[in-house]
């Protein structure tokens, strides 16, 4: 199926597989790109040097294009911008909006620069700026997200900018796909149905609690980092939003500096950083605190598998989901039925 973000990208299907801290690795993103889908790479939780090798893995698993998500805020963004041009990655996704200057370099460079955004204005300003296309999450999706439902946020920025428009948040059918076409966009993105494939390497007793989960067990806090935040509804969860203040900031301090060692940060870095994400949210200082302990929260259930110990960031849709296909079996049963849906169109009138 051919549209805009086919063309821009040179995937053959308008899929994509979002960048999620921890989640999306080499493993996800290879196999999303055998398939003929836009895999994309997680690298804030990584060091620039793990990012290099960790492109070059996928590199020697895949010839197909496939994408890098960056920090826009992070002190060492321009670095990271190089080692994508260095090593020929075909795009670059932002979770928050990446400067003029940024979106100039990639641009010049070949890349391909497709932010997220979760608001009209967002796109407006990104698409001025020179973005390729833009991802618009709404407020169903996993992760860090917005209040306007997909429904009503899609068409909106399909409206507003003439860039291609990819649409993330409560998608995981062929359905899905076709709705979406029809609103405009391009295609669409997700996340919490390709961290429940048998590719990802999210470990099987995190899994079974995605599957086991209904619509009503995702929920969307506050209590993690002081935004709103969509994720399983766990025993830490509640625990965290009844816990005192001062307690939530003591472990926040501990946790920033696990982070700080495991990214290879300096205490500089981290502080720029911190500082940037404060202006960018308008956070204050204890919120701030506070979201130093998302990353590593993340890694306790993604990577050491502890679903009591660890936030399961997850979309609506995993009340939704109850299997593991492969990369490739997936992609090619939501191509089959946006097919099939097609068809009963076609033949309905
Ligand atoms: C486990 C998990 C981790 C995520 N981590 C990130 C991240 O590090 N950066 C980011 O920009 N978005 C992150 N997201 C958001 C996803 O990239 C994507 O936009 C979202 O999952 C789409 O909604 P869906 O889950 O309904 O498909 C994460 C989502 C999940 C479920």
């Amino acid at each position: 199926m051919e549209t805009a973000l086919t063309r821009l990208t040179g995937v053959r299907h308008p899929l994509v597989q979002t960048g999620m801290g921890w989640v999306s690795g080499p493993r996800l993103v290879s196999a999303t790109a055998n398939a003929g889908a836009l895999g994309i790479l997680a690298s804030a939780t990584m060091t620039t040097d793990r990012l290099r090798e960790a492109i070059r893995e996928v590199k020697s698993r895949t010839e197909a294009p496939f994408g890098v998500n960056l920090r826009a805020d992070a002190a060492d963004a321009g670095d990271r911008v190089r080692v994508l041009v260095e090593e020929g990655v075909r795009v670059a996704s932002f979770a928050l909006a990446p400067s003029p200057g940024l979106i100039a370099e990639l641009k010049e460079a070949g890349v391909v620069v497709v932010p997220t955004v979760g608001a009209r204005r967002h796109a407006e300003k990104v698409a001025a700026w020179g973005a390729d296309a833009v991802i618009v999450q709404g407020a169903e999706g996993g992760g860090h997200t917005g209040a306007v439902a997909t429904t009503v946020l899609l068409p909106q920025v399909v409206d507003a900018v003439r860039i291609p428009v990819v649409a993330a948040g409560g998608f995981f059918d062929g359905r899905g796909l076709v709705a979406a076409l029809a609103y405009g966009a391009a295609g669409v993105a997700m996340g919490t149905r390709f961290l429940l494939t048998s590719d990802s390497t999210v470990p099987d007793a995190v899994k079974a609690r995605y599957l086991a989960a209904t619509v009503t067990d995702v929920t969307l806090t506050t209590a993690v980092d002081g935004l709103p935040h969509r994720m399983l509804r766990t025993d830490l969860v509640a625990a965290l939003e009844g816990s005192g203040r001062t307690r939530a900031l003591l472990h926040a301090v501990r946790h920033a500096s696990a982070f700080r060692k495991l990214s290879g940060l300096t205490w500089r870095q981290l502080i720029h950083d911190g500082l940037a994400t404060k202006h960018a949210k308008n956070l204050t200082w204890p919120q701030l605190l506070l979201a130093a302990n998302t990353p590593m929260l993340l890694k306790s259930a993604m990577v050491d598998g502890r679903t009591d110990a660890g936030v399961m960031a997850a979309g609506q849709v995993a009340g939704v989901i109850e299997d593991l296909p492969s990369c490739a079996e997936l992609v090619d049963r939501i191509m089959k039925e946006a097919e099939e849906v097609r068809e009963r169109f076609r033949s309905a009138r």
